[in-house]
């Protein structure tokens, strides 16, 4: 006899660069906004946070990583667009 489980929601990731370049760009800044954005669309539980090595793109500003996608040039202008363009559609309940 077999039993179905339920399907368990599997969390996604975002991670945030705490490569040397991405640390002296204050990278780190952007973490509070990410916590915010998570809070503020119910995401808790389905995403997590984490700090990556280096993303290898320096030289183009601040990066993160979502899925195998690396967002860079990221600043507290443009992470809600990314956010809610890149990131939320993969993470709705289903
Ligand atoms: S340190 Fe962030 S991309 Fe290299």
């Amino acid at each position: 006899m077999s039993v179905k489980l339920p399907l368990m929601c599997q969390a996604q990731t975002i991670y945030l660069c705490m490569g040397s370049a991405c640390h002296q760009r204050r990278g780190y800044d952007l973490l509070p906004l990410l916590e915010a954005l998570v809070c503020c669309h119910g995401l808790e539980g389905r995403v997590q946070l984490k700090g990556t090595f280096c993303l290898e793109a320096c030289q183009q500003g601040r990066s993160l990583k979502f899925g195998d996608r690396v967002f860079t040039g990221v600043d507290e202008q443009s992470l809600g667009g990314i956010f809610e363009r890149e990131i939320l559609p993969h993470c709705r309940p289903d």
